[in-house]
């Protein structure tokens, strides 16, 4: 951990996406890309960062309650050098301060570490980048001997400094004192009007106090966000490096380009997991888990070698070792599947335990339920766990057999070893190792006459 002050710069309106949620708000992988920046802050210093917010204001500070931050409003917002001017009362001056831009959510710590270690009492760092096609970026300007003398925003620059690739990626680490000076100085006699922090490297060079640079490990890790199509492509290199951590940790993707995690995956040894699949939160695959094409998985345990069929749906739901889930399955919070258990195609489970080999495999609804071990849930069967105004309910014993299509009203108790005649509506208890049915009885009408179409 350093002894370091962040500034976090988001107050701009980003324009370019076309929004009525603020640009660092909008999301990588699930979260905002402020929260990203944030998370890589908390890094590397133990100092809550400095968020410069304008644009949208109570919005950011909202999503951001519960953690530790020195929120700087800028209004009317005057520029990148206005900003950190803003934000000079809060820093601690025995300290460096790094700058950070909240629409760069993907800069990683070791590079972000490298900046810092350039940083000293006579010597400021300077993240930059080479790029083929450099518009839009400030240059780089260095002398014969390399030292860089200042930053040309594009707008200010000549043709010939156009020309140099080596670009500002926007991250600097600067002694805070100087810091200080070179601020208040700055002025905004440029082509845009407005007070450039990239200003300050001109100053820095001038007063020799030496500018060094360093590059990202990726070129990526630099890439801004200011319109949808920029999001969505750093989304996908988001998504990406994911994909590469998980195959390099040892799980195998049917498709590395076809898989999203929006929060923490982690993954046992030998854990298969086929094509369009969504992760959220934090979600446990165990040892040997095969999940199908096309789940969503969200805040969930998956035990060592269960197998999640096509097109289930998985929230806040805890699945044992060697079970069966889907296609077509859907478990609902509370969902508590035990070893070996079996959930087929469209059934849904709901705050309730199913324990060790009970089967559900075919279009069912079971909700509130303690189900016991080795129980067969019959197709259609339904748990009546609502009366339109309370939640009720309902218990089933051990080595239980419901039939077919029956309603179980709660709260309602089966024994163990019961059998359940299908079709039944069970409206009290059934007694252990008895059969229970509630049918009218079959009857034929002999010599009825199926009707005939009138001519
Ligand atoms: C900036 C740099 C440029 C660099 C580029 C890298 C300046 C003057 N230029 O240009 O050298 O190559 O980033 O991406 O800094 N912001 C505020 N308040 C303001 C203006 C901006 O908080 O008044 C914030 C924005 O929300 C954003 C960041 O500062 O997070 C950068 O601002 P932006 O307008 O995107 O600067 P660029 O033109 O991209
Ligand atoms: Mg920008």
């Amino acid at each position: 951990m350093n002894a370091l002050n962040v500034i976090i710069l988001a107050a701009g309106k980003g324009t370019r996406m076309y929004s009525d949620i603020p640009k660092v708000l909008h999301s990588i992988a699930g979260r905002p890309m402020l929260a990203h920046v944030l998370q890589t802050a908390a890094t590397l210093t133990s100092t809550p960062p400095v968020v410069v917010y304008g644009h949208g204001g109570d919005q950011v500070q909202a999503k951001f309650t519960n953690t530790n931050v020195s929120w700087v409003l800028q209004t009317p917002q005057l520029g990148t050098g206005h900003a950190v001017q803003l934000a000079l009362p809060v820093l601690s001056q025995a300290q460096a301060t790094l700058i950070l831009y909240g629409d760069v959510p993907l800069i990683g710590q070791a590079a972000l570490e490298r900046l810092i270690g350039l940083c000293s009492a006579s010597r400021m760092g300077l993240m930059t980048q080479f790029l083929k096609n450099p518009t839009g970026y400030g240059r780089i300007v260095r002398n014969q001997m390399g030292q860089v003398q200042k930053i040309v925003e594009e707008k200010d620059a000549n043709s010939e400094q156009k020309a140099i690739q080596e670009v500002n990626a926007g991250l600097m680490c600067v002694p805070t004192d100087a810091l200080r000076g070179w601020v208040n100085a700055l002025s905004n006699h440029n082509a845009q009007g407005e007070y450039y922090v990239t200003d300050i490297v001109g100053m820095a060079a001038e007063s020799g106090v030496e500018v060094a640079t360093c590059q990202p490990d990726e070129d990526w890790e630099v890439l801004g966000v200011n319109s949808r199509l920029q999001q969505a492509e750093l989304e996908r290199i988001y998504q990406q490096q994911q994909a590469k951590r998980l195959l390099s940790s040892g799980v195998t993707l049917a498709d590395l380009a076809r898989i999203d995690i929006r929060g923490d995956l982690q993954c046992g040894r030998d854990v298969f997991i086929d094509v369009g699949c969504v992760f959220e939160g934090v979600v446990r695959l165990a040892d040997g888990v095969r999940i199908g094409p096309y789940c969503v998985i969200r805040e969930s345990e998956i035990g060592a070698f269960s197998e999640v069929h096509a097109f289930t749906h998985i929230d806040q739901a805890v699945v044992g070792a060697a079970a069966q889930v889907g296609p077509y399955a859907r478990l609902r919070p509370g969902a508590d599947l035990g070893d070996q258990v079996h959930v087929g195609n469209f059934v849904e489970i709901k705050n309730s335990r199913l324990a060790a080999s009970t089967k559900a495999n075919h279009l069912s609804y079971i909700g509130d339920a303690d189900v016991g071990q080795r129980v067969n849930i019959g197709a259609g069967t339904i748990t009546c766990n609502y009366d339109g105004a309370n939640k009720y309910r309902t218990t089933i014993g051990n080595d239980v057999f419901i039939g077919s299509a029956t309603q179980l009203v709660a709260p309602v108790t089966v024994g163990d070893n019961a059998t359940i005649g299908a079709g039944t509506t069970l409206v009290k208890d059934a007694p252990p190792a008895q059969l229970t049915l509630s049918r009218e009885k079959q009857k034929t009408i002999l010599g009825w006459v199926r009707p005939v179409k009138k001519t």
